[in-house]
């Protein structure tokens, strides 16, 4: 579940950061969720991916995302081999590239062996210029456009179809370019889960996918549709999900799709379980490992199957948040602050909800340190606020930090997945740089926009120009 408690964590152990045990039993109530290669150097400095975070600002700036290679990398392991443990040869994890689509991202994921998620012709142009094989690229979306499935029949991806327009819209073009376009059907399987509202997908009142109730009526338009090449089904019941049960249930919902689908003479042969594990951002959260959630999915697929007496499909899955959430972090500089006496103390950082807009959209709770002063210990309860002209613009209430200094480099954990995607201009604000570390160097994966690029964009009709001022 999204976490929404604002208690500021124990100060019991007053210490910012404790270095990982290998048991997450061990772990401190005031540990943070950092990436597997957080250290602190000698200078008492956060390190991460072998750089010291205090250079990394002063070589790119602030706000900066900060993307660990070694961490995203980890997580692509971990799917893959869980995969190939409990369904050997069969499984292709495609990264929710809506999670953080980028080029390089998207080129290390690929590189990886995972195929990509797609939901718009930006990020599917994304996901083919960083190198991911059109097979390999599914293409998602309650409202592709024409141009876009235009474009999806060209570079040749499968296309997860949402809908009837969809369906009809796409055999058309299908047809008009005489080409077969491989497509899986999204079907919302009726499964709750506990989530935040905004995220939760899978429940009967959705705007995604058809209604179980029409499946047998879209199979049998498909039986007569030889350019749709119908290759399976998909479900996505919703993000950040500690539960296992909603993953327990759906194969049984979907085997039954496919058993559906052979009395029309179709024989489904992908089966596609959507995304959605939650990751840890706060001492309170407990999610699942990704070896238990991958296990889930396929001993729920292998039973549903066993039992209805079908062949094993082969078995997608799209985690976004679960690769990528991790993996990164958020350096900002401390500016100004304001202590409301016996009521709170605001600390104002030099980005928000423009970088990050999960708190004020989902109420999410995120922790902080101070990057440039680990050794400082936990002094104080501090509202990290954002800079934008908004009162709910706070990026974590009531954080148990050190006493702050203006210029402390206060950094945010667990800020990879839906961060950089769901930034915004808000404010005329540009977007912040994303540099990626590894084993000590830092290479720069997404230029810091500039009010220059911001206005670039802008168009000045003739008769609203400032007039040259007569002299
Ligand atoms: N597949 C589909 C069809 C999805 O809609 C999503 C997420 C995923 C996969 C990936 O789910 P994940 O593994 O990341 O949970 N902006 C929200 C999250 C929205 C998720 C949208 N769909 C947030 O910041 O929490």
């Amino acid at each position: 579940m999204v976490s929404t408690s604002s208690e500021p964590a124990s100060t019991a152990d007053s210490r910012q950061y404790l270095p990982p045990t290998d048991s997450t039993a061990d772990l401190s109530p005031n540990q943070l969720l950092l990436p597997l290669t957080a250290t602190v150097t000698a200078d008492h400095h956060l390190s991460v991916g072998g750089c010291d975070v205090v250079d990394l600002v002063e070589r790119f700036g602030t706000p900066l995302y900060i993307l660990d290679d070694h961490t995203l990398r980890t997580a692509c392991r971990q799917y893959r081999q869980g995969f190939e443990r409990y369904y050997p040869g069969q499984a292709l994890v495609l990264y929710a590239s809506k999670a953080w689509s980028c080029l390089a991202v998207c080129a290390i994921v690929t590189d990886e062996g995972l195929g990509i998620d797609v939901v718009s012709a930006g990020e599917l142009l994304t996901a083919t210029e960083a190198g991911a094989a059109p097979a390999n690229i599914y293409f998602h979306g309650n409202n592709k456009s024409f141009e876009e499935l235009t474009l999806a029949v060209e570079v040749g991806c499968r296309v997860v179809v949402d809908n009837w327009l969809e369906l009809k819209t796409l055999g058309e073009i299908a047809s008009r370019e005489g080409k077969t376009v491989p497509i899986l059907l999204r079907v919302t399987p009726g499964i709750e889960c506990h989530t935040h509202e905004y995220i939760r997908t899978g429940h009967l009142d959705s705007k995604f996918g058809f209604d179980p109730d029409q499946i047998e009526s879209v199979f049998e338009f498909l039986a007569g549709q030889p350019q749709l090449h119908c290759l399976g089904v998909h479900a996505h019941i919703g993000s950040q999900i500690f539960e296992l049960n909603p993953h327990t249930d759906l194969g049984g919902v979907m085997a039954q799709w496919m058993v559906t689908a052979q009395r029309y003479g179709l024989t489904l042969s992908e089966l596609d379980v959507g995304g959605g594990l939650g990751i840890r951002y706060t001492e309170g959260d407990d999610p699942p490992s990704i070896d238990t959630w991958v296990k889930t999915v396929c001993d729920s697929v292998v039973a549903a199957c066993q039992a209805e007496g079908i062949p094993l499909p082969r078995l997608l899955c799209e985690p976004g948040r679960s690769l990528v959430g991790p993996a990164c972090v958020t350096a900002y500089r401390v500016g100004s602050q304001k202590v409301i006496p016996g009521l709170r103390t605001y600390a104002a950082i030099d980005g928000g909800m423009s970088d990050n807009p999960r708190p004020i959209t989902y109420q999410s709770v995120y922790r902080a340190l101070v990057a440039n002063r680990m050794a400082a210990p936990l002094a104080e309860t501090v509202t990290l606020a954002g800079k934008h002209c908004e009162s709910g613009d706070i990026l974590i209430k009531d954080a148990p930090l050190p006493e702050l200094k203006s210029g402390d480099v206060v950094t945010i954990a667990g800020t990879g997945a839906y961060n950089y995607s769901m930034a915004s201009n808000y404010n005329r604000v540009p977007r912040p740089a994303a540099v990626l570390v590894a084993e000590g160097d830092a290479s720069l994966i997404l230029r810091r926009e500039t009010v220059a690029d911001l206005l670039r964009q802008d168009c000045l009709p003739e008769a609203l120009r400032p007039r040259a001022k007569s002299t």
